[in-house]
């Protein structure tokens, strides 16, 4: 079956997304010798291109080495490039003839990514299906967020997408199910017994998952202001992390049996509530180094001066289940903070019975996402030496030293090779998708309609003091006295 062609189709080819992320992952996908032989790739978009000036936008985000130039041109020798509308059959006509061309009239497999603003996602969906479906081979779509902005509008663009394309046929693209360690999630709970045992209510106090970043909107506020932190990231990239680590053990890997298990555990989530949120916004620092850092969101020429949309956000989740009556689940993410960071911590509950006059810190799990993976297990020992002290140490697991000089493929690579290999497992299923929309409608509308205001925060800071303060009242303790020495490099 490898031998049949395969035609990889991108819209919106001129665009933002198609020249930081497709084109550069499909060119190391070819460069790896990882995608199936042949496979030709065809963009598609309104503006005039030439392939010389779509490589030529995409120059700076290919990372081609001096020994790579020859491969490099192949691929981009790979490339066919039409203009055309998103509305009217021309553009498509067009575009099917030139795909027939490419696949010299044989059986051909095609895949088709939709890096596309929303307004034209309904015309050109039902265009693909109309017009350039392969008829004997297989087609794929693989779709980017926004799935919607709430319950309704979702709703309504998966009955569209169901109406012209099977589930099976459908790649929802959320490009966290694609890093390291939200994938190692599953290895990680249900292949050690030491943590299978206690990932419970009995041993587990809290879990806080984490996003920073250390930049603003950075000429996206058009996007961002309509959208906000919470359909960004949080509904998105965190519930996905949170599914994986609340879930029950699947029946099998089979994807569907991992999807039946995240969708189970999202409809144990009551619908969020303000009381249990925390909202900010950034304001510039007149200290920052930068202007961006000086610019407050406000003050972003896109971002509408009256905005109230959050930049930042901490939600508490409670699972109704017999796992985790009781353990919050702490989301909380932002932008322009003093860090980038995406980490999961799994707190403990305190020993009883304490016989250290209270000097004994909880254990603590942290999955470091990124940057550097890691997994380390915060725990106590005994100073060494002449004493009988107690001090926190960890249990240390850091790729950098561990896996040395592995390779670790970004999370778009796999997941568009996952979309050649038909595996599903690492995306977003519909029903999934409507759960994670009814847990978080309600609070948005709520929050747009009262026009809620969120709490500033200095840019490069830890975001608004009242999340600390959150954390503190969901069980979550922060300490101050543990410095991590994972990242050292000796
Ligand atoms: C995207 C968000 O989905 O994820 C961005 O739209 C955010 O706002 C990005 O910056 C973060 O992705 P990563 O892989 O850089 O952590």
């Amino acid at each position: 079956d490898r031998k049949i062609p395969h035609t990889f189709v991108i819209f919106g080819a001129s665009g933002d997304l198609a020249k930081k992320k497709i084109y550069p992952t499909l060119w190391w996908l070819y460069r790896d010798d990882l995608l199936p032989k042949p496979t030709k790739f065809c963009g598609y978009a309104r503006s005039k291109l030439t392939i010389e000036k779509l490589k030529e936008n995409c120059k700076q985000y290919m990372k081609v080495q001096a020994h790579e130039v020859d491969k490099y041109d192949e691929f981009w020798d790979l490339n066919e490039y039409v203009a055309g509308n998103y509305d009217g059959r021309t553009g498509f006509e067009l575009l099917n003839q030139q795909l027939e061309l490419m696949e010299n009239k044989n059986r051909a497999n095609r895949i088709f990514y939709l890096a596309l603003p929303p307004s034209v996602f309904d015309e050109v969906t039902v265009n693909i299906k109309n017009i350039c479906m392969s008829t004997c081979g297989w087609n794929r779509v693989i779709v980017e967020k926004p799935f919607g902005r709430d319950d309704v509008s979702s709703k309504a663009l998966s009955d569209h997408l169901a109406g012209l394309f099977s589930e099976e046929q459908l790649y929802r693209i959320d490009h966290y199910l694609g890093k390291e360690m939200v994938q190692n999630l599953m290895t990680i709970r249900f292949g050690n017994k030491i943590l299978s045992s206690t990932w419970n209510r009995e041993n587990i106090a809290s879990v806080l998952i984490t996003f920073k970043e250390p930049f603003g909107t950075q000429g996206r506020g058009g996007y961002f202001d309509e959208f906000g932190i919470i359909r960004d990231v949080m509904q998105n990239h965190l519930l996905q992390i949170l599914s994986l680590v609340a879930m029950e053990k699947p029946v099998s890997c089979h994807p569907d049996d991992i999807r039946d298990e995240k969708v189970k555990v999202l409809k144990s989530i009551a619908a969020l509530e303000l009381k249990d949120m925390v909202l900010g916004q950034y304001v510039g620092n007149p200290q920052g180094r930068t202007e961006d850092e000086r610019t407050g969101y406000l003050e972003d020429e896109t971002v509408d001066k009256n905005s109230t949309t959050p930049t930042y956000a901490l939600a508490v989740l409670h699972i109704n289940n017999e796992r985790w009556q009781d353990v919050p689940f702490i989301l909380r993410c932002g932008k322009a903070l003093n860090d980038r960071k995406a980490e999961v911590r799994i707190q403990y509950h305190d020993v009883p019975g304490d016989i250290f006059e209270g000097n004994s810190k909880r254990n603590e799990l942290v999955i470091r996402v990124q940057p550097g993976e890691a997994l380390y297990f915060k725990m106590m020992t005994k100073t060494p030496g002449i004493t009988f002290d107690i001090e926190e140490t960890e249990l240390d697991l850091t790729y950098e030293h561990r896996y040395r000089g592995f390779y670790l493929p970004d999370a778009y690579e796999r997941l568009i090779l996952d979309v050649f290999c038909g595996s599903q497992m690492h995306f977003v299923r519909s029903d999934e998708l409507c759960e994670a929309w009814r847990i978080f409608t309600p609070i948005l509308h709520r929050i747009e309609k009262e026009r809620i205001k969120p709490i500033p925060y200095l840019y490069g800071s830890r975001g608004p003091k009242e999340a600390n303060r959150k954390c503190e009242e969901n069980n979550f303790k922060y300490y101050g006295s543990y410095k991590w020495h994972g990242n050292r490099s000796t």
